[in-house]
């Protein structure tokens, strides 16, 4: 006797739609449809000014591109390379022949990122992907082969992915672990940082990282604590206030998660590096552009930029910041707090 071999597959078990409380998901885990390929979905949430979870919107591209002038055969380096939205425009215009280096210090979202433009068509031999600190951008150069780069992007700060991922810590508006870390592999959370730090030390870094001006109250009552969430810090921080509008609350809780966030992942000192490595990075004639998300960044860009462009290392720099249009800033407002400064290496001397 033989065994009959059925064609028809067994029925699959029925999977019942996850259910959340209103019209649209509000929960980073309930936004399924938009962080798979429903573009019906991505494109209404584009259309209602906000960003679909898990991706990122890349802010100013059109006068980035206008400033780095990328030609093909360059050498271009997306210092931050998030989700790829600056490098996606930016590969097309080094070919042929050229290539971008994209560096992030991020190890969960990178191979993301690196398999997304993979699949638009972007081999190794015209990108390549770097899991890095971009302090480390002179060595990052010199392992690759390569003595400079004619375009650097660094577009700072953190990713909408990573904002709007209650597990990485970095938001108020999702409760999750106190993290705050770009390397969760690496160096302390926020968390760890609180419950160490003295009341002075946390008062002075609320002023340098975010020019908070309840530093005193705040640093004396949050310096030792053990708080473990996103929401037991947001909080404490309200406790400790004096009484203050709902907005005036919301603008230092803004400003302590900037703070902290700064510390853990040592973005000033980052920042520094680069911007002293950044002549020797740049082919005579190359062009960089950095967008800042606030003042602690942009003051460090313009003084660098500035005391290069009088010891002549730069022979031309901006004079004013590019900010993003009225209308970039209604369809994205997350794009409103960027500035853009430039600066363009001098030619090499005949
Ligand atoms: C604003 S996002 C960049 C978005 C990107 N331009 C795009 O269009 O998708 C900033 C990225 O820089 C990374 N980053 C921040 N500081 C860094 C550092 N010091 N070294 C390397 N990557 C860094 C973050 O992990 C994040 O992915």
């Amino acid at each position: 006797m033989t065994e009959e071999i059925s064609n028809t597959p067994e029925p699959l078990p029925h999977k019942r739609r996850p259910r959340y409380a209103g019209k649209n998901p509000r929960r980073f885990e309930d936004k399924y449809k938009e962080r798979g390929s429903d573009t019906a979905t991505i494109a209404k949430v584009i259309a209602a000014g906000k960003t679909p979870a898990g991706t990122h919107r890349p802010i100013m591209v059109k006068e980035v591109l206008e400033i780095l002038a990328p030609q093909p055969g360059n050498t271009a380096v997306d210092c931050t390379l998030g989700y790829g939205g600056h490098a996606q425009q930016l590969l097309p215009l080094l070919l042929p022949g050229g290539h971008l280096l994209g560096l992030d210090a991020d190890p969960m979202e990178l191979p993301k990122t690196e398999a997304r433009l993979r699949a638009l068509g972007f081999g190794r031999e015209h990108f390549s992907v770097h899991r890095s600190n971009f302090a480390g951008l002179p060595q990052i150069l010199a392992k690759s082969g390569r003595t400079g780069a004619d375009v650097i992007l660094a577009d700072l700060g953190v990713s909408s992915m990573q904002i709007d991922d209650p597990a990485r810590g970095f938001s108020v508006k999702n409760e999750g672990p106190l993290d705050m870390r770009l390397n969760p592999q690496r160096g302390l959370t926020a968390a760890a940082l609180l419950q160490k730090i003295s009341a002075d030390a946390l008062s002075r870094l609320l002023v340098e990282n975010a020019d908070e001006s309840y530093a005193m109250i705040l640093g004396a009552a949050l310096a030792g604590k053990s708080l473990n969430t996103t929401t037991e810090l947001a909080d404490a921080i309200r406790a400790a206030l004096p009484p203050r509008s709902q907005e005036e609350y919301q603008l230092s809780v803004r400003r302590v998660f900037q703070a902290l966030r700064i510390a853990v992942n040592d973005e000033f000192s980052a920042l520094d590096t680069l911007l002293r490595f950044l002549p020797s990075c740049l082919n005579p004639g190359g062009r960089v552009a950095i967008l800042t998300f606030h003042s602690g960044e942009d003051r460090r860009v313009k003084k660098a930029f500035f005391t290069g462009q009088q010891q002549g290392v730069y022979a031309d720099i901006s004079e004013e910041v590019v900010r993003p249009s009225l209308e970039e800033r209604n369809s994205n407002p997350r794009s409103s707090p960027a500035k853009i400064r430039w600066a363009r290496r001098a030619a090499a001397e005949m």
